[in-house]
């Protein structure tokens, strides 16, 4: 690897079923703020696969709640490339409650495109770990695996 791309990390972001509408609007974002889009996929998540994905939170009260929100409707996952991605994303995303980012970060895409605790139009990893974890969630599975409705038809 060259001096630049040694600099290079990953992330998952997800485009969030309330932010679909908004995908162009983000995606623009995103290449304004210079990531690399990598892999990129757009599907409905089952409410299990939803589950699976927000497993570490299945204790919550807000569990249910959200995992019906995140397979309400279509979602995008991609995989952002930049130095320092996760911090960069989640930077970009803003703080987790919509109407929080609204108050303390307002260009951000959670104060743009949120409404509130739940549905925050988007998602970012935390840490390389999850990053890497979820970046192979959404795409080291066929895609009738992942998802039902809309696009998931077609094997990549
Ligand atoms: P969390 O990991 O705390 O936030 P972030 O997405 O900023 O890393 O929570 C994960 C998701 O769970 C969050 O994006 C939306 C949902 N959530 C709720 O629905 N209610 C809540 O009170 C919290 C804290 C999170």
């Amino acid at each position: 690897a060259d001096r630049l791309s040694a600099t290079q990390e990953q992330t998952l972001a997800m485009v969030k079923p309330d932010a679909l509408k908004n995908f162009g609007a983000i995606l623009g974002a995103v290449e304004a703020a210079g990531f690399t889009v990598g892999r990129l996929r757009m599907c409905q998540l089952t409410p299990a696969i939803a589950q699976g994905f927000y497993a570490v939170h299945a204790d919550r009260p807000f569990f249910g709640p959200l995992t019906k929100f995140m397979s309400s409707g279509r979602i995008v996952a991609m995989e952002l490339v930049a130095p320092g991605a996760i911090r960069k994303w989640r930077d970009l995303l803003g703080p987790t409650n919509s109407a929080t980012a609204r108050q303390e970060a307002p260009s951000s895409l959670r104060a743009r495109f949120g409404s509130d605790n739940t549905r925050n139009a988007c998602h970012g990893s935390d840490a390389p770990e999850t990053a890497a974890q979820e970046s192979a969630f959404f795409f080291n599975r066929s895609i009738g695996r992942c998802c039902s409705g809309s696009n998931t038809t077609l094997a990549l």
